[in-house]
């Protein structure tokens, strides 16, 4: 399949949105470059290349990963809202998959349960063994948000981290102008209802793992701290609120020999019914009863907030 970059599907749809886009898309094939010399040839060029693009780039945003999200989802719209940040903090949860390895968590993408059973269900649970990126567990954090004061939305755009960083160009800019405030994106295309994922800057946000030091993060602190008051260095704050072994939630008991005499997660009762609404909420609320039945002081559920930021269209 030939590859379109992400980027030239976003400036396509819209040209400011290719910011939001990450680095890591082939270069489109030279020849898809080329045009024909006859104006009426080149017309119907331009026409079928013009449908190309869109299917391709609707394509690579179904196989765009949660690290690597595709920008086109933004483009379809919030929920209209009325104006105003989060003038108080606002505290809600949210999820992220992880393998048994441990990452600080700041400078990450995270999602509500529905974006995190999303991604789950379509990027990382495979037909066979290992999973994606070796994940292994859901770990729940209660994360409270308080937008700059000035900031008219409670969101601000999404921002696509990988390993420990934006990988999106204006990064630097946008945090430099709005503060380090916690982004937000629609899953559009999701098929559990509502799924949101997030971006999370803390210390250097736009310096690679390895380069992180205190230069950077005095320049640029991002936006975590113990509480949050709203200033630009000081936006969110999160504490963890618990995890779970996906195969737990799955029923399996020994995950070791489900690798290796089975490896399908697919055919677990747990996956059943993929695609179909009903089943998704069941899974939804198998994983807050598992939660709630794990760590009974907390509750299962938090009301969640409106995903308020979008683009201009
Ligand atoms: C921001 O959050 C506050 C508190 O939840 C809410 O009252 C307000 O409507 C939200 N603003 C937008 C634009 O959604
Ligand atoms: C997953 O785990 C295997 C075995 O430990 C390892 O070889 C592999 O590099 C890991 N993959 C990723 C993406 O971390
Ligand atoms: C979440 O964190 C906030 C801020 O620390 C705290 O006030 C709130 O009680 C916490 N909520 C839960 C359910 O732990
Ligand atoms: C944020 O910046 C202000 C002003 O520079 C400073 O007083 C405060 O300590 C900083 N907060 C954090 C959490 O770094
Ligand atoms: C899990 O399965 C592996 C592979 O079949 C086996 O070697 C191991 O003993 C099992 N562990 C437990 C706790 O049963």
């Amino acid at each position: 399949m030939p590859v379109v970059s992400l980027a030239e599907c976003e400036s396509d749809a819209e040209a400011s949105q290719s910011s939001l886009l990450p680095k890591d898309s082939s270069p489109v094939p030279a020849n898809t470059r080329r045009w024909p010399s006859n104006p009426a040839l080149a017309a119907i060029a331009a026409a079928l290349a013009a449908v190309a693009l869109a299917l391709l780039c609707v394509q690579r945003f179904r196989a765009s990963t949660f690290s690597g999200a595709s920008g086109l989802a933004q483009l379809a719209a919030a929920p209209a809202s009325a104006a105003g940040a989060f003038r108080d903090a606002k505290s809600f949860y949210m999820y992220r998959a992880q393998s048994d390895e441990s990452y600080a968590f700041e400078n990450v993408n995270a999602a509500n349960l529905a974006g995190l059973m999303w991604y789950l269900e379509h990027e990382v649970v495979f037909p066979q063994c290992p999973r994606h990126y070796n994940i292994t567990r859901i770990l729940r954090y209660n994360v409270t948000v308080k937008t700059p004061h000035h900031f008219q939305h409670n969101f601000s755009r999404f921002f696509a981290f990988d390993k420990g960083m934006c990988t999106t160009p204006t990064c630097a800019e946008e945090y430099a102008k709005n503060g380090f405030t916690v982004g937000c994106q629609y899953q559009q295309s999701s098929d559990y209802q509502g799924a949101v994922w997030y971006s999370l800057p803390g210390k250097c946000p736009v310096t690679p793992l390895v380069g992180k030091n205190a230069a950077c993060g005095a320049a640029m602190p991002g936006g975590r701290c113990d509480r949050v008051t709203g200033e630009r260095n000081c936006t969110w704050s999160a504490d963890f609120a618990g995890q779970l072994d996906i195969a737990e939630l799955e029923g399996v008991s020994n995950w070791t020999h489900f690798c290796l005499h089975h490896g399908n997660e697919y055919v677990l009762p747990f996956w059943s019914g993929r695609g179909h609404k009903e089943h998704m909420q069941t899974r939804l609320r198998k994983v807050q009863k598992l939660f709630e039945s794990k760590y009974p002081k907390l509750p299962s559920q938090l009301e969640e907030p409106l995903c308020d930021w979008r683009p201009r269209l």
